[in-house]
């Protein structure tokens, strides 16, 4: 199925989030050690931004290392660190060709030194591109960015810089690691796993959300394409009802 040419680009979700799961599991299903599954996990990752740039998406975040990954076995995550490293630096030229702007969020500092610069640079290398924001949600965890969150606005407001009555969920989102970032409309997850694993909890509060049994390195652009064209059949009511959308 063509999925691209039934999505509709004046109705495109803004931003579209993807919990990239089941690396593992495939490597498995090919009897191959767990970085073999991470290893084609990165083409799924090129053929995903490939796409989003090809029907104008403007923010796609991929969970790519949680706080809790650190608890993996150190070989895998030695690897995913070396990975990612090479990844970036063989990718940035293309990322530019195709004004791809590359942001994070997440504890970056926490990443091996050669990591964080290596992300730095890219950061600073596509900071003026237009096109396709791609975040990378790196040693994140949405909790602690809300930990972080409520003691930068408690530290403000011992400061008098602002009032307690100030504060609402407008202000929450200002001082979010997300502030400049829009809410995710859409939340894919693969492996056929239902959960958020610490993702993105306070911006997904109205997102839809799409399951798929797809393993990561399985998953393709048409995967994506198929995902939004099945987000644009759903009706979003944020609370309202249907004829309050029709009206
Ligand atoms: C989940 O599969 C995957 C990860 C924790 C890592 C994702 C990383 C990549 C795709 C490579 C690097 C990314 C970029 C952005 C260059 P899993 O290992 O949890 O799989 P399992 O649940 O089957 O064990």
């Amino acid at each position: 199925m063509d999925y691209k040419s039934l999505i509709n680009t004046s109705e495109l979700p803004g931003h579209v989030a993807i919990i990239m799961d089941g690396n593992g599991r495939w490597a498995k299903e090919h009897n191959k050690p767990r970085i073999f599954g991470h290893k084609n996990g990165v083409l799924s990752v090129r053929s995903v931004v490939e796409g989003a740039g090809e029907i104008g998406l403007k923010y796609l975040t991929l969970y790519a290392f949680s706080t809790e990954n650190w608890n993996r076995p150190k070989v895998e995550v030695t690897a995913l660190m070396q990975l990612l490293v090479a990844t970036i630096s063989k990718e940035v030229s293309t990322l530019n060709k195709n004004n791809v702007r590359l942001l994070t969020i997440g504890d970056i500092e926490s990443l091996p030194g050669n990591c964080e610069k290596e992300l730095e640079k890219a950061k600073e290398k596509t900071k003026n591109n237009t096109g396709l924001n791609l975040v990378l949600a790196l040693s994140y965890s949405s909790k602690t960015e809300i930990v972080n969150t409520v003691k930068a606005i408690a530290k403000d407001v011992s400061e008098a810089k602002i009032g307690l009555d100030e504060i609402n969920d407008t202000l929450i989102d200002d001082y979010l690691e997300t502030a400049t970032i829009q809410d995710p409309e859409l939340l894919i997850r693969t492996s056929g796993e239902y959960r958020i694993s610490n993702f993105l909890l306070w911006q997904i509060a109205y997102s839809e959300l799409y399951f798929t049994d797809k393993l990561w390195p399985d998953f393709t652009k048409d995967d994506l394409f198929e995902a939004i064209v099945n987000y644009q059949k759903r009706e979003r009511r944020f609370g309202m009802t249907s004829e309050q959308l029709t009206n």
